[in-house]
C-alpha cells in the first residue's frame, strides 16, 4: 500500500519506518525542513534503538522518503496517518491541539478524492468529530474523507518493537464496517495475521483507550512509590515487596518498578490532560485519583532531595554531587520532564556543585540545563564526589565495579533512586548506601 505519515517526531518517524518494514510505500511529511533532511539521510533527530538502521535501509530501498510538502503528501496516497505532537499547554493542564488541527487544516485542501485520515496523536476524548468537521469544511472531497482513530502505545526505547509487535491494535471509526476499516485492516494485515488482538470500536473508546492506558500505567508506578514511602518509614524493602505483589497475576510486576517515579513526554502530560478533559465533561471527581498520582510522583523527587541533604549532614552548600542519569529513562536521549534532571537542577539551586553523566542525553541536557557540569565517563564523574545519586537506571551504571570507584570518590556515599544497584556489593566495596524505599 501507499501511505503517508504527517508529523515525523518520535511517533511519526517510527511509524513511517515500521510501515516501510511492512512492505508499504511510505512518504513521511514534516514541516521542519531540518528534520526532513536528517530523516532523508537515514538519521533520526533523536536516539531510538535500531531506528537509524531501519530508516537507512528503507530509504535505500526506495520504499521510504520524507517531504515538507502537504501537496506532495496528499497526492502520494489515500491513507494518511497523523502523528503530530499534542503537548501540554503552557501553564495549563489541557492539551495543545493546535499542531493537530493545523496539520489537518493544511492537508485538507489537497484531498480531492476519497481518503482515510487515521489519527495516532494522543488527544482528549471528543477530538475525532472536530477533525472530521475540519475535513468536511476544508477538503474538496468533503465527506468522502473518512476519519479513523488509531492510538499508539509505543514506548520510547522499544518503539519499533512496540509498533511491529504491539500488545493490541485499536481501530476507532464513526460507523461500523466502514471503508476506513477495510483500508486499515489491509495496512496492518501482517500485524493482525500474527494473532495480535485487534479491537474495532467507536471514536470515543479509541481515544479513551490511550488516555486510560497511560493513566493506569502512571497509577501503578505511583502506587508502588506510595508504598515505598511506607517501607521507608517502617524498615521494609519495596523492591522485594514489588516482587511479592508481582507474582499475583492480577497485579503483575511489569511497569511497577519503584523509584524516583515517572517522567517523559507522555505520562505526566497525559494524566494532566485527562483530568482537564474530565473537568470539561463535568466528571472531574472521577479522576481525582490522578491528582494524587501526580502528587506522589512529585514527592519522590522531593524525597530524593531530602535524602541527599540527610546524607550530607543537612548542608548542601558547596557539596560535590555526581548524578548518574539525565534521560527520563534508560536507552533514550529524551530529557523531557526527566526526574533525574529535576533533582539535579534543584540540588544546584540549593547550592551543590552538580556533575551529571549519561550515555546518550548529555547534549540535550546541556542545552536546557547549562548551569550543571557534564562529563561523559561515569567513573571519572565520581572523582572527589561527596555523594553519588543513581537516578536513571542505564544498564551501564549497574555494571560498574563499585570497588575501584570507592577510591575515586571523595566520600563513598551513594543513593540508589532506581533500585537496580546491587546494594550488598556496594556496601562490601566500602560505600554508605541508601536507596528509595529500602532499609
Ligand atoms: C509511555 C507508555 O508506556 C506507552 O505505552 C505510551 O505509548 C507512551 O507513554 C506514549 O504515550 O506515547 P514512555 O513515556 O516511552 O511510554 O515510557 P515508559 O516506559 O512508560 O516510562 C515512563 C516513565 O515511568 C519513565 O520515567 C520511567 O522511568 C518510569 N517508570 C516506568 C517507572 O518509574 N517504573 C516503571 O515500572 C516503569
Amino acid at each position: 500500500m501507499k501511505l503517508t505519515v504527517v508529523g515525523c517526531g518520535y511517533l511519526g518517524a517510527t511509524h513511517a519506518a515500521s510501515m516501510a518494514e511492512l512492505d508499504h510505500e511510505v512518504l513521511g511529511m514534516d514541516s521542519d525542513m531540518d528534520k526532513v533532511a536528517a530523516l532523508n539521510s537515514g538519521k533520526a533527530p533523536f536516539h531510538e534503538r535500531d531506528l537509524d538502521e531501519m530508516l537507512a535501509r528503507h530509504i535505500a530501498s526506495g520504499r521510504l522518503k520524507f517531504t515538507a510538502s502537504y501537496t506532495e503528501a496528499a497526492a502520494f496516497a489515500d491513507l494518511h496517518f497523523i502523528a503530530v505532537g499534542t503537548p501540554q499547554l503552557p501553564g495549563e493542564h489541557a492539551y495543545d491541539l493546535s499542531h493537530l488541527f493545523s496539520a489537518v487544516r493544511q492537508l485538507a485542501p489537497h484531498l480531492k478524492g476519497p481518503a482515510v485520515v487515521a489519527v495516532k496523536s494522543t488527544v482528549p476524548v471528543g477530538t475525532a468529530p472536530r477533525v472530521r468537521d475540519l475535513l468536511n469544511e476544508f477538503a474538496p472531497a468533503g465527506d468522502a474523507i473518512e476519519v479513523a482513530w488509531n492510538p499508539e502505545f509505543l514506548r520510547e526505547s522499544s518503539a519499533i518493537e512496540d509498533t511491529l509487535r504491539p500488545d493490541r491494535l485499536v481501530l476507532g471509526f464513526e460507523t461500523e464496517h466502514s471503508w476506513a476499516e477495510t483500508v486499515l485492516r489491509q495496512c496492518f494485515e501482517k500485524i493482525i495475521e500474527t494473532g495480535t488482538p485487534t479491537i474495532v470500536t467507536d471514536w470515543a473508546t479509541a481515544e479513551l483507550a490511550k488516555a486510560s492506558a497511560n493513566a493506569f500505567l502512571a497509577t501503578k508506578i505511583s502506587f508502588i512509590n506510595a508504598i515505598a514511602e511506607v517501607c521507608e518509614a517502617s524498615g521494609a524493602d519495596v523492591t522485594q515487596l514489588a516482587d511479592i505483589l508481582g507474582h499475583d497475576v492480577r497485579i503483575g510486576r511489569r511497569g511497577m518498578q519503584p523509584g524516583l517515579g515517572f517522567g517523559g513526554g507522555c505520562l505526566p502530560k497525559d494524566i494532566r490532560g485527562f483530568m482537564a478533559r474530565a473537568d470539561e465533561l463535568g466528571v472531574d471527581q472521577a479522576l481525582t485519583i490522578l491528582r494524587e498520582v501526580d502528587a506522589i510522583n512529585n514527592w519522590r523527587r522531593e524525597r530524593m532531595i531530602d535524602l541527599a541533604r540527610e546524607q550530607l549532614d543537612g548542608n548542601l552548600t558547596g557539596k560535590r554531587i555526581t548524578i548518574w542519569g539525565a534521560a527520563f529513562k534508560p536507552n533514550t536521549d529524551d530529557i523531557r520532564d526527566s526526574p533525574a534532571l529535576a533533582v539535579a537542577q534543584k540540588l544546584h539551586e540549593l547550592g551543590a556543585t552538580v556533575t551529571v553523566t549519561d550515555p546518550q542525553a548529555i547534549d540535550n541536557a546541556r542545552k536546557t540545563h547549562p548551569e550543571l557540569d557534564y562529563i561523559d565517563d561515569p567513573s571519572a564523574a565520581v572523582q572527589n564526589a561527596d555523594l553519588l545519586l543513581h537516578l536513571t537506571e542505564w544498564p551501564q551504571f549497574s555494571h560498574i565495579d563499585p570497588h575501584h570507584l570507592a577510591a575515586r570518590a571523595g566520600t563513598p556515599r551513594v543513593i540508589d533512586g532506581r533500585g537496580t544497584l546491587n546494594t550488598e556489593t556496594w556496601r562490601e566495596a566500602g560505600w554508605t548506601v541508601r536507596a528509595l524505599g529500602r532499609p
